[in-house]
């Protein structure tokens, strides 16, 4: 059999673009008003970090936030930073860092327990007790925060300290103990006291302590390690709250024609494309933009996107559309496309990566959204003459003289009747993007985990590509079946003439 190469440029190819998904705005309004804090007001923590060209300028964290206490949410507590603990003789409880403003000056403390309720216990020029005051939160538990020792002589303000006002930043310093009567060491109160860096000249840390504010030469600074990338693995999806929005689309049109001589295989390859777009939401205390290498379950390679941004892509397909026509008839094709939309809630295990120190993990969770093609079948119409559009009239009775096709195939001057019905195939050429998607896929790994091997048989007359174009295949073998019984969608034209093709080895 020969096969040639119609002129593809002689061809009308129209290529639809899959955008105009309105609706994706209020879509990502809504997550965003999901995620948001509760009702307790949050302010940016700024910290003092290495730029790209000069060594201290503040930056907005990604993982802390001052937020205003609320002695009614008893949760609150949970995601605040620790400088400390409070012993008493009956316990033992955590001090969290915290924010005042006495008189129109930024301060911070540490907070104490006073009946079930905490107090910011700060001192600028005055030990102050404050009930109105901000806790500093690291809600993702993703920002690593640690107590770094600082000495007047060890130079300036530590890379990743936390401002508080204008110019100071968190400190704290041992809290001092005090010799009981009997030679043994009572302490109680706060173990350490927290107060703030003040870089001015030298550098001082000053603390409030029972006598009121003391200053001095060492201490410790509070500093914080943002993570340079994220991994996403483990991922869930809520099936009961999956949606699938799908857009049968058309992607190509073209015509199939033979100008020539003789009956013979004209091919044709159709391009098209699509906007592949992923997005899995944001959470708090995770850094958007970060990059973040997402590994499905079924996924050959991770996908690397940005956290808490939307990732599109176009992505391009090529098909090749073979027919045998006789010379001056012609075929109208059409390929067709799924865009499926795939939104669903999932938890999955978030682990941040730092460059001095070891990754942490913790479970989230979000909503994914996926946008992407599958189910590319293709379509076409019957076989009609060039010159007038006429269909050609087509005789499945005689499929007895199928076997001496290549007999009458020198009697190229009588076309008519046309004893064949066309055999139409498509092949994929290229990079194969389309698909069903392996998020996907992991909907129904509980019920069936064999199933994706069928589902990736090999590209040519695949059980894909064989369903794609309209052929349905019988039986649960893999193997390209020798005959198959094919139906070709006639709805181009409007007719519904449905042509029953046996395909023997192509
Ligand atoms: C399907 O996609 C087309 C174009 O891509 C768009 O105009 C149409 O609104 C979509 N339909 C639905 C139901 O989303
Ligand atoms: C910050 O930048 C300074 C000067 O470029 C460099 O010496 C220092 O090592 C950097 N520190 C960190 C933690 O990146
Ligand atoms: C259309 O053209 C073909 C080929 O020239 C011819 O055989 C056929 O009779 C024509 N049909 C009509 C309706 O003109
Ligand atoms: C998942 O299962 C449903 C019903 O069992 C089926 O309709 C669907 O095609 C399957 N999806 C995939 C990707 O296998
Ligand atoms: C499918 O492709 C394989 C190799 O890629 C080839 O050996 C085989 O003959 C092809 N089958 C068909 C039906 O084109
Ligand atoms: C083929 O497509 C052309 C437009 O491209 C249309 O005018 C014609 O009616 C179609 N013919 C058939 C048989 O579908």
């Amino acid at each position: 059999m020969i096969r040639r190469r119609s002129t593809i440029n002689s061809m009308s190819c129209t290529t639809s673009s899959l955008l105009g998904l309105s609706g994706i705005g209020l879509l990502f309004a809504l997550l965003q008003l999901q995620i948001a804090p509760s009702q307790a007001h949050v302010h940016p923590v700024l910290t003092y970090k290495n730029a790209s060209t000069q060594l201290g300028q503040l930056v907005t964290s990604s993982t802390l936030v001052w937020e205003s206490y609320d002695p009614k949410d008893a949760k609150q507590m949970q995601s605040a930073v620790e400088g400390g603990k409070y012993i008493t003789e009956d316990e033992h409880y955590p001090i969290y860092v915290c924010r005042v403003t006495i008189d129109g000056v930024r301060t911070s403390g540490h907070t104490e327990k006073v009946q079930q309720k905490h107090v910011c216990v700060a001192a600028l020029y005055k030990h102050s007790i404050n009930e109105h005051f901000d806790v500093l939160m690291n809600r993702g538990h993703l920002g690593k925060i640690a107590w770094k020792h600082w000495t007047k002589f060890n130079a300036g303000i530590p890379v990743g300290a936390i401002q508080i006002g204008d110019d100071s930043y968190i400190g704290r310093h041992r809290a001092v103990h005090h010799a009981n009567a009997e030679g043994g060491e009572t302490h109680r109160g706060a173990d350490y006291n927290l107060g703030r860096l003040e870089p001015l000249g030298l550098g001082k840390i000053k603390v409030a302590e029972s006598e009121g504010e003391k200053y001095y030469d060492e201490g410790e600074v509070l500093v914080e390690t943002e993570p340079f990338s994220y991994e996403l693995r483990d991922i869930k999806l809520d099936r009961l709250r999956t949606t699938l929005r799908e857009n049968m689309t058309e992607l190509a049109s073209g015509i199939l024609e033979n100008r020539g001589e003789t009956y013979d295989t004209m091919e044709k390859v159709m391009s098209y494309s699509f906007d592949y777009l992923q997005y899995w939401g944001s959470h708090e205390g995770v850094a958007k933009g970060l990059p973040t290498k997402i590994y499905e379950k079924n996924g050959a390679a991770p996908a690397e996107i940005n956290w808490a941004l939307k990732r599109g892509e176009k992505r391009h397909e090529n098909k090749a559309v073979y027919s045998k026509l006789w010379p001056g008839t012609a075929i109208n094709v059409t390929l067709r496309g799924n865009y499926v939309t795939l939104e669903a809630p999932y938890t999955a295990k978030l682990s941040a990566f730092y460059y001095d120190s070891e990754s942490v993990s913790r479970k989230i969770s979000a909503e994914v959204r996926k946008s992407y093609l599958k189910d590319v079948k293709m379509e076409f119409s019957p076989v009609y003459w060039i010159e007038n559009g006429t269909v050609v009239p087509t005789t499945t009775t005689t499929s007895t003289t199928s076997t001496t096709t290549h007999a009458t195939t020198t009697s190229t001057n009588e076309p008519t009747p046309i004893h064949e019905p066309p055999l139409v195939r498509v092949e994929h050429v290229g990079v194969k993007h389309s698909g069903p998607d392996s998020l996907e896929k992991t909907l129904n790994d509980s019920t069936a985990t064999n199933e994706i091997s069928s589902n990736e048989a090999p590209e040519n007359m695949s059980s894909k590509d064989a369903a794609l174009a309209g052929f349905g295949i019988g039986g649960g073998n893999n193997k390209a079946p020798a005959t198959i019984a094919a139906t070709g969608l006639a709805g181009v034209v409007g007719s519904s003439i449905t042509l029953i093709l046996m395909l023997s080895n192509l």
